[in-house]
């Protein structure tokens, strides 16, 4: 039997495509340049069902409808090499088939399946970090936490899946656990932007030496040297901090520098501009030179339906640059979508998603008023929406910014009293608690 770099068994007819696996695991794993030689590989070695699965497992995580057609096309050229291929390539078909079915459900615990048999598995354990996140990172962070601590003697030294562990870890609050494990990576391996990211998550929680920025501001380098989209939402989350200590130049100056602009064909870079200029707008006075752009991205995804939370966002910037027709459009699509009978739309688009996309752009044009009444009964169970903890944050500061904004003030107070408790409070959170106050 044929082991790849990481003892599992594979498909491998010579050491060429053994080499190309092995490299784009890794580079998923940290999100680094290079993973996408595995779309060049796949047409090199097209009898390898491996390499075939790997090509389709990095279109699915590009999130559109182009995204998908082209993941679907690998997925039927691995088709026919499974008979011959191992017990993990044919479960591996099975779980990518349902991930490009959008049954996230059936496909996370696929990936979980996958895992119980080969622990070592880094392709999945990466897969099943991203649907966690389709379904709700912190919503699902439990479960997440619960399938990296299962593997986490199989794992103990690698770099990668200890930034993965970490950052479950962070999702579920444990910042010390998280911060150990961030650390015991970055020493094994300093070059590793989703332990950076795992860091900036930290810091939202916690800052008490108030070194978040700097900290933050040091990896930047690394950053622009790695895979685009950890660069991109890296960089997002350095602006995040700027926004968070009133520094409104400098989250600018981050979002044309490292956010936006640069790949804006990526769904990653549109969801993340657009979340970054909304916060920077909440922090302080509209900035309207960019919508009219974010918006024609926006328009492009009007007829498809990934997940609420990006919805949300392109809701918000059709909102903000006018579009009235496009955002009746996506409307009536989420409302149709929020109509079907299937798992997702019972456990999210109906019950919290529709009212957030609607929220979102009532918010965006002003209406506040709209905005707090349509999230004052869904904000309890917003996380189900998609995203992570961080990224889910924008809309629980848009219902705080809604309160105030339409006179709710004490419930206002209330709300981001409750938000911030045991957080290190932010100058951003401290200015508001008092214009509530
Ligand atoms: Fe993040």
């Amino acid at each position: 039997m044929t082991l790849d770099a990481r003892g599992l068994p594979v498909t491998a007819h010579c050491d060429a495509e053994l080499a190309s696996i092995d490299w784009f695991t890794r580079r998923l794993a940290r999100i680094d340049r290079g993973a996408e030689a595995i779309l060049e590989d796949a047409k090199s070695f097209p009898g390898s069902p491996m390499i075939q699965l790997g090509a389709a497992s990095f279109c699915l995580f590009g999130q559109t409808r182009g995204a998908d057609a082209a993941a679907a096309d690998y997925l039927a050229a691995a088709k026919p090499l499974l008979a011959s291929a191992t017990e993990r390539e044919q479960h591996l078909y099975h779980a990518l088939s349902l991930w490009a079915g959008k049954d996230h459900l059936g496909a996370v615990a696929a990936f979980e399946d996958i895992t119980t048999k080969w622990p070592r598995d880094l392709l999945a354990v990466k897969i099943a970090e991203f649907i966690y996140y389709i379904l709700g990172q912190q919503h699902e962070g439990p479960r997440f936490r619960a399938h990296m601590q299962r593997l986490a003697d199989a794992n103990a030294d690698d770099p990668d899946f200890l930034a993965t562990h970490a950052f479950a870890q962070e999702l579920c609050g444990d910042v010390d656990a998280a911060r150990q494990m961030a650390e015991r990576a970055l020493e094994i391996e300093p070059r590793n932007p989703w332990a950076h990211h795992c860091v900036a998550h930290i810091y939202l929680r916690r800052d008490e030496q108030h070194d978040g920025v700097r900290v933050l501001e040091s990896f930047l380098p690394i950053w622009m040297s790695v895979g685009r989209v950890i660069h991109c939402h890296n960089a997002w989350h350095l602006g995040v901090a700027y926004v968070a200590q009133l520094d409104r130049a400098r989250a600018l100056e981050t979002f044309a520098h490292h956010v936006w602009g640069i790949t804006p064909e990526l769904i990653v870079e549109q969801a993340d501009a657009i979340a970054l200029l909304w916060r920077i707008e909440m922090a302080g006075e509209p900035v309207m030179q960019y919508w009219v752009a974010l918006a024609d991205r926006a328009e492009a995804h009007v007829d498809e339906r990934y997940m609420p939370f990006l919805d949300a966002h392109f809701a918000f910037a059709l909102a903000r640059a006018g579009r009235t027709s496009a955002l009746e459009q996506l409307e009536a699509r989420v409302d149709e979508r929020a109509a079907r009978n299937d798992a997702e739309a019972h456990r999210s688009w109906s019950p919290v998603g529709r009212a957030l996309i609607k929220a979102c752009a009532a918010y965006a044009k002003g209406d506040a008023k709209r905005a707090a009444n349509l999230l004052d009964p869904v904000m309890h169970n917003v996380t189900v929406v998609g995203g992570s903890d961080a990224q889910v944050d924008l809309f629980r500061q848009t219902y705080f910014r809604s309160l105030l904004d339409c006179g709710r003030k004490s419930e206002a107070k209330a709300y981001w009293s409750a938000q911030t408790a045991g957080k290190t409070l932010s100058p951003l959170d401290q200015q508001w608690l008092r214009s509530a106050a």
